[in-house]
Order: structure tokens, then sequence, then C-alpha cells
């Protein structure tokens, strides 16, 4: 049974990688920190509870985080996920309540408090919580068993601007701190997740799934995915958060390599940008297992398994 602490700002596609954990008897989830991101924290602490109270699973306990980038404004994605995240259907507002500690000190206190190497973090948005906890309590990054970021890109250039990614762009200090910080790192940067691509096919076995969760997630991705349509071409958008749950599942199904990444923090260009050393023209240290490609078939049979024991 692997122990996770989910780190997020949901989104659809968030979603979907927290309740492909959620419905895993392989995972158990310690809590889900919300971090500022693709909507304000005021929003992304609420989708937490309102995808935990989806899933029936009000005894996993949420945490809100950071409001804002470490070092910079934050930037949102409304043009994709809508004004609160998940305006593609209209979940009932959450009853059950967000800690009062925050998401930093609850990674602290359980990186700290269990075995060493013990807990894995997926990540799924900008990297300002764990950031937090690590600078906040330097032992963290060697304790931590690995960090499975989504972020970053490789050849693929970037979806925010042309040389860089959503959550690393929203947060390049954060993730360069993470990325520095010594944890064993796996990175999940646009060239795999724009290999796992949810097809109208796809869409329609989440539809048909004869459970609530299944059908509600259609019209959420259907929702979200209509400004990819036009970005990637009809009837295909890249699923990325689920990446990072699914590795922790099935590392077999992906191939990579470990990597230098590097961060840009300064150029008005290329801020966000990673800066991946993929073949070793440097000699700096391999901070990060870099993956490029996936079997995507069986990644959404994980998926389509795991939402299959949901309510
Ligand atoms: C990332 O940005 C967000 O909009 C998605 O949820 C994902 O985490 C992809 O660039
Ligand atoms: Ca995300």
């Amino acid at each position: 049974m692997k122990q996770v602490i989910i780190d997020t700002d949901p989104g659809p596609d968030d979603g979907v990688a927290i309740l492909t954990a959620l419905g895993s008897p392989l995972i158990e989830v310690l809590g889900i920190c919300a971090v500022a991101g693709n909507v304000p924290l005021h929003h992304t602490a609420r989708n937490v509870r309102k995808i935990l109270e989806l899933a029936e699973r009000q005894d996993v306990k949420a945490f809100a985080g950071a409001e804002a980038p470490l070092a910079r404004p934050l930037f949102t994605a409304e043009y994709v996920h809508g004004k609160t995240g998940f305006d593609g259907y209209d979940l009932p507002e959450p009853t059950m309540p967000i800690q009062p500690q925050h998401a930093a000190d609850f990674i602290i206190q359980e990186v700290m408090s269990r075995p060493a190497k013990s807990i894995t973090i997926c990540a799924f948005g900008p990297l300002t919580n764990l950031a937090m906890a690590i600078e906040r309590d330097g032992r963290v990054a060697g304790r931590i068993d690995q960090i499975v970021w989504m972020g970053g890109a490789l050849s693929e250039g970037g979806n925010v601007t042309p040389a860089a990614e959503f959550n690393c762009y929203v947060d390049p200090e954060a993730a360069a701190r993470v990325l520095s910080s010594g944890a064993r790192i796996v990175m999940m940067p646009l060239d795999v997740t724009h290999k796992a691509h949810v097809t109208a096919d796809r869409i329609e076995r989440f539809r048909t799934m004869g459970n609530k969760v299944g059908p509600i997630f259609a019209r959420l991705l259907t929702y979200a995915k209509r400004f990819d349509w036009q970005k990637y071409g009809a009837n295909r958008a890249p699923m990325h958060d689920p990446t990072t749950v699914v590795w922790v599942l099935r590392p077999e199904l992906f191939s990579g390599l470990p990597v230098n990444v590097e961060i840009e923090t300064n150029s008005p260009l290329t801020t966000g940008m990673t800066v991946i050393d993929w073949w070793g023209v440097t000699n700096r240290q391999k901070n990060a297992y870099v993956v490029r490609d996936v079997d995507a078939e069986s990644f959404y049979d994980v998926i389509f398994e795991s939402f299959g024991r949901l309510p």
C-alpha cells in the first residue's frame, strides 16, 4: 500500500487524478493539499472538498496552502477551466471542513512523523506548497520517497508561452527550489501527457461507467476540453495530472531518463521553461527522472479501473 499526499489545483484533470488515487486499493491518500493555480485558492480548496464528497471520502482531510506563488503574482487559467475550475458541472457546495493547518505544515508533519522514505507526493499544480514545506524544514526533502510532479516540457514547447508549461510558469521559483532540494523527483512533462489523449471514445467510457462519478467527469472533461480541442485538433486533448498517480500504481507503463533539469526564472521570454539536459551535454547533477513516453491504452485502463470502484 503506497502512502500518498496529493498537492493539487483542481481543475478537471486534477479531479481525475485525485479520483484515480481514491479508487485504488493500492493507495492510501493521507491528505489532499490545495494550492492556487488553475483558479485562486478559495476555489481549489473548495474543489478538493467537492471531489472528496463526490467520492464519499470525507474521511480524507483537505488542507489549503499557498494563495500566491513564492515571488510573483498569481496567473490563473479560467480561460480553460472556467471561473470555479469546475464550470462544466455544478457539483454541490461541500460541507466537510478545510483543516486549519497550512498545507505546507501538514506535509512537514506527515513526512517527519512517518518512517523515512515512506511517503510519495503526487503534485500536479504549481509547486508552491512543497517548496514552502522544504524551506520550512530542511529535513523534508531527504525523507520523502518520491515527488511525482506533472509539470514542464522537453521538446513539445510550452502550453502557456512557447517555452513554459502552466504549472512551472505559475511558480518557477518554487519549481527551482524543489528541483534543487535533493529530493527524488519524477517529472511528467507535456511530452508524456500529450501522448495520453482523452478522446471522444474515452469520454464516452467515463459517461457509460454505470456509477455516479463517471458521467459527471464526462461532463467536466468535455467542458475543459473545448479549449484544448481548438488547440490540439478535434477529438483529442491531453490528460495531464493522472500521469502522476498512474506512475505510482504502474511505473512500468512509462519510460524516461534520469537527467538534469533547471528552471528559468529570469528571462522575460522563457520564464518557467524547464531546461532539460536530455543528451547529457553538461555535467550538471541528474536531479529528476523525466518521463517521455507512456502506454496510453493501459494508462486509461488503470484510470477506468479506479473509477469503476467509486460510487
Ligand atoms: C497543467 O496545467 C493545469 O491547467 C492542468 O491541471 C495541469 O496540471 C498542464 O499544463
Ligand atoms: Ca493541475
